[in-house]
C-alpha cells in the first residue's frame, strides 16, 4: 500500500539518521524492488552491476554541480561524451550535448531546426514540423514553447512512419522532419533511410528520436550478427536524441543530443556578455538547463564503464531471449497476439477475442500485481523488456493466461481505466 505523506512543513528539529533511513526504506518498500522486479511498464529493470556501480559513484559526487565543473567532473563529462559519440557514430565534425532527459534533447533539436531555418531565411509564414503520429509528445511541448505547428501524420504498416504521407505534408514553411527509433507507442522503428533521403530532397533538418533505442539498438544489432549501422551512417540525418537513462540503464536525469556538424551547436547554446546586461561574468551554457547534477553524471559514467560493450550485448541477448519466450508463450493463449514485431525492447500485445477484451485482462493483471500499461488505437498492453532470467517471462505469460481465463469465465470484470501517462 502506498504510504500517505506525513510532513506538512519542515520538521521543527532535524531527524536522526536512522529515522531518515527508516522512512526512506518504508517509502521505497511500497514499490516493486528495482533490481529484482517484474518486467516493468515504464522503465527497464536495472542490472545489478549497473545499479551498484552507479550508486557508489553517485554517493561520491552527490553535491557536485556539473554547471561549474570541478576538474574531475570535466573528465567524466568528456569521457561520457566520447562513449556516446562512439556508440551513435557521431561524425568527427559533429557534437554531442548532455541534457537532463529526452524531452530536453528533443526540445533542443526542434529549436535548432527552427533557428537554422530562420537564419537561412527559409520561413516566411507559420513554421511547421512534420512528424509521425507515433512521435513522443515532447515534440508538441517544444512546438508550444517555440510557436511551431505540429503536423502528426498517420503511420503505415506495423505502425511505422509513412514517408509518402509525410512528404505530402511538407511545404515551404516546414522546418523539421522527425523519425523515432523506436516509437514508444508500438516499439517499431521508423524507416530512417527513406526519411533521411526525403529530408535531403527538401533540404530539411531531420531529427531521429532515439531516446528509447539509442543505447540498445547497436548492441541488439551486434547480437543479431547484423552489420553495426549507426544513426549517422545515413546522409541526411541532422540530429539524434538518445537517452542514457532508459536502455542505457543509468540513473535518471541524463540524455544526449548529437548533431552532425559542430556549427549547429550555436542554435542550442546561450550566452550573454558582461556589457549587455548581467553585472557578473560572461555566461555561456549549451542546452536548456543551468545547474546539473554531478551525481547523475558520475552515475551515468560509472554505469557505462561497468557494463562496457560486452555488458550491453549481454543485456541485448537477454532482452531478445525474453521477447522470444514471451512471444511464443503468448501465441499459446487463445486470441492473444503481438500487435507489432519486437525490435527494440518494447513489446505490445492484445487479445482479438471479443469475449476477452484486453482492457478487462489489464484490470485482472493489475489486481494480481502484474504490469499492465493499457494503450489505445488499437487497445493493447505495452511493456518494456528487461534483462531478466527466462522464468520471469514464463511467469508473466502464465499470469496473462490466468487473467484471460478469469475474464472469459468471470461474472463482471470492468475494463482498466485509461489513466494519464505522467503526472
Ligand atoms: C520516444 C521518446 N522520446 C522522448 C521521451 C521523453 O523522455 P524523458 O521522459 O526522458 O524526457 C520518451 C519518454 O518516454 C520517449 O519514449
Amino acid at each position: 500500500m502506498t504510504p500517505e505523506p506525513s510532513l506538512t512543513g519542515m520538521p521543527a528539529s532535524g531527524w536522526r539518521q536512522y529515522e531518515i533511513e527508516q522512512r526512506l526504506h518504508e517509502l521505497l518498500a511500497s514499490d516493486p524492488p528495482l533490481h529484482t522486479g517484474w518486467p516493468d511498464t515504464l522503465w527497464p529493470v536495472l542490472p545489478d552491476k549497473a545499479l551498484s556501480a552507479s550508486r557508489a559513484a553517485m554517493s561520491q559526487f552527490a553535491h557536485l554541480n556539473g554547471f561549474v565543473k570541478p576538474s574531475g567532473l570535466d573528465v567524466i563529462e568528456a569521457e561520457l561524451l566520447a562513449m556516446v559519440r562512439d556508440h551513435l557514430g557521431v561524425p568527427e565534425d559533429g557534437a554531442t550535448t548532455l541534457t537532463v532527459g529526452g524531452t530536453e534533447s528533443n526540445f533542443l533539436a526542434v529549436k535548432g531546426a527552427l533557428f537554422k531555418a530562420r537564419e537561412n531565411g527559409g520561413v516566411t509564414g507559420q513554421p511547421n514540423m512534420v512528424i509521425p503520429e507515433t512521435a513522443h509528445p515532447s515534440f508538441d511541448k517544444a512546438s508550444e514553447e517555440l510557436g511551431i505547428d505540429v503536423r502528426r501524420i498517420p503511420v503505415g504498416k506495423e505502425f511505422r512512419a509513412d514517408p509518402e504521407a509525410m512528404a505530402n505534408q511538407i511545404d515551404e514553411n516546414t522546418v523539421l522532419l522527425v523519425a523515432s527509433t523506436p516509437n514508444y507507442t508500438h516499439g517499431t522503428l521508423d524507416p530512417v533511410e527513406d526519411l533521411a533521403a526525403l529530408a535531403q530532397t527538401h533540404d530539411l533538418w531531420f531529427h531521429i528520436d532515439a531516446c528509447v533505442g539509442g543505447c540498445l539498438l547497436p548492441a541488439l544489432k551486434r547480437v543479431a550478427g547484423e552489420s553495426s549501422t549507426t544513426p549517422f551512417d545515413y546522409p541526411g540525418v541532422t540530429s539524434v536524441s538518445a537517452d542514457l537513462h532508459k536502455f542505457g540503464f543509468t540513473p535518471t536525469g541524463i540524455s544526449t543530443l548529437s548533431v552532425n556538424s559542430s556549427e549547429l551547436i550555436r542554435h542550442h547554446s546561450f550566452s550573454i556578455d558582461v556589457a549587455s546586461s548581467w553585472p557578473f561574468r560572461p555566461y555561456r551554457r549549451t542546452g536548456f538547463t543551468g545547474s546539473r547534477s554531478g551525481a547523475v553524471l558520475a552515475g551515468a559514467w560509472a554505469t557505462l564503464v561497468a557494463l562496457g560493450q560486452d555488458g550491453y550485448e549481454q543485456i541485448a541477448q537477454e532482452i531478445v531471449s525474453g521477447a522470444d519466450i514471451f512471444a511464443k508463450g503468448l501465441s499459446t493463449i487463445d486470441g492473444f497476439e503481438l500487435v507489432a514485431p519486437h525490435e527494440s525492447g518494447i513489446i505490445v500485445f492484445t487479445s482479438t477475442d471479443p469475449q476477452c477484451q484486453i482492457e478487462r485482462v489489464a484490470n485482472v493483471l493489475e489486481r494480481n500485481g502484474w504490469p499492465a500499461m493499457l494503450a489505445v488505437s488499437p487497445p493493447r498492453l505495452q511493456f518494456l523488456l528487461s534483462p531478466l532470467p527466462p522464468h520471469y517471462y514464463e511467469q508473466f505469460v502464465e499470469a496473462i493466461r490466468v487473467a484471460a481465463n478469469e475474464v472469459r469465465t468471470g461474472v463482471a470484470i470492468d475494463g482498466a481505466e485509461l489513466t494519464t501517462y505522467g503526472a
